[in-house]
């Protein structure tokens, strides 16, 4: 007896080599202990519905896809920066206001004044946003403390959002982001805290997965990420870099040369860098929403991407400088928009790409079974239509490890989704 059976469903299980979004149209999806226990055709179900599980869940030929992953976030910070997207309009850089003492710094500030439980409550209302467009799992990273115990506390109430938001969190410590003005005359000695202190603190209390830098002449040469890469090597770490996003500083050869679970932004990254990534098995995890924000004329370069066999994910990005997208189906619809991604190449680049981007490949990100039971049931006639609607209420049904954790009631006639797209399913 399964636990949960949904059945009138349409799956796009993103598994790859077969139909476009590895389509099951009039399909079920079963859930037992939490993981996928079958899917298929209804038709083939071994029986009637309601004697193979204890709930049985009609969706109105809704479609099933994996629960979304967010692979890059800056969930958890304190203050905003609103201030400074008044100063880009009116004509300064992101790179003058960081020279200046603004940007990243000022964040930092304001991220070392918050309590944790402060930390946690606005970043909860950030996760709120994602999870309410049918996120499961959602990558948090550091790197706005730039000293050991704020660091922690970052890290730490990523950890308490796990517990408290039915949703997986993997952690990343953001390690060199920006250089602490009381460095400014000794990066030596920063990089060196780094990786000889606090990486072998955060990966002894297990506070992280992977460790992140920011790879730019406003942030960190390869070579320093180099080291630190190598320190959390050593520790057992994961790797990830913020890689060719204002220029091209070679940094995603050198993620590659660490086996990086992923590079990072990738606006100016050039052929050697494609080469590198493909070889190492390195996935492109772009983030539209920055390259949106920042009003970046330069694109990823995805036909070389493509034609590598690159895996491409797509992320939100979400931070106070560059990116305050709390929306990943927006962040599908910007990829499309703005680096020419297909839907599908969208959709499963939060799903299934951003899986891989976390070094998840084998537990989320596809519907297969023996795969974590996360879903994301959505109110749409076609899978495509994800990547479509701007700001559109479109998810019906949030599951997580098997449990249905958020619903959004499509029979009351003043929401828009009974309205507006329930009609539209109709054919009305
Ligand atoms: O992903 N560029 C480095 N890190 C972030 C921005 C951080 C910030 O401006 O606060 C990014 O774009
Ligand atoms: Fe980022």
């Amino acid at each position: 007896m399964w636990d949960t059976l949904w059945v009138d469903a349409n799956l796009a299980t993103m598994r790859e080599g077969g139909a476009p979004y590895g389509e099951i149209r009039r399909g079920a999806l079963a859930a037992k202990d939490g993981r996928i226990a079958w899917i298929g055709f209804a038709a083939d179900l071994p029986g009637h519905a309601v004697d193979l599980a204890r709930d049985v869940r009609r969706c109105d030929n809704a479609w099933i896809t994996p629960g979304l992953v967010d692979c890059h976030t800056h969930l958890v910070f304190g203050g905003d920066r609103a201030r400074e997207f008044d100063l880009r309009l009116q004509g300064a850089s992101y790179e003058d206001i960081a020279r200046a003492g603004g940007g990243i710094v000022s964040t930092v500030a304001a991220t070392c004044a918050a309590s944790k439980e402060e930390l946690i409550e606005s970043a909860a209302r950030r996760l709120a946003g994602l999870t309410r467009e049918g996120v499961t799992t959602v990558e948090i990273k550091s790197g706005y403390g730039l000293d050991l115990a704020t660091e922690i506390k970052m890290l730490e109430a990523a950890g308490e959002l796990a517990r408290r938001g039915d949703v997986r969190v993997k952690r990343t410590f953001l390690s060199l982001h920006a250089l602490p003005p009381e460095f400014k005359d000794d990066r030596a000695a920063y990089v060196a805290l780094v990786a000889d202190v606090m990486i072998p603190a955060i990966a002894a209390q297990g506070l992280a997965d992977s460790v992140d830098a920011f790879c730019e002449t406003i942030g960190f040469t390869a070579e320093e990420g180099d080291y630190v890469f190598s320190a959390a090597r050593a520790n057992g770490l994961a790797v990830k870099l913020h890689a060719e996003q204002l220029s091209n500083q070679h940094g995603a050869a050198l993620a590659a040369r660490h086996e990086a679970l992923s590079a990072d932004h990738l606006e100016y990254l050039d052929e050697a860098g494609v080469v590198a990534m493909a070889a190492a098995g390195t996935v492109a995890v772009l983030l539209p929403g920055a390259f949106y924000f920042l009003r970046e004329k330069q694109l990823p370069p995805i036909a070389a991407l493509r034609g590598a066999g690159v895996s491409v994910a797509v992320a939100t990005d979400c931070n106070p400088g560059t990116s305050p997208l709390t929306s990943p189906l927006l962040a599908m619809n910007m990829a499309c928009m703005h680096f020419r991604l297909t839907p599908e190449e969208a959709l499963a680049g939060v799903t299934r790409e951003g899986a891989r981007a976390l070094g998840l490949g084998d537990e989320i990100g596809t519907l297969e079974v023996g795969k974590a039971a996360d879903l994301a049931i959505w109110d749409v006639q076609a899978p495509a239509e994800l990547s479509y609607w701007l700001g559109a209420p479109l998810l019906r049904e949030r599951v997580f490890g098997g449990r249905v954790v958020s619903t959004f009631d499509q029979n009351t006639p003043s929401s828009f989704g009974a309205h507006r797209f329930t009609m539209s399913r109709n054919g009305g």
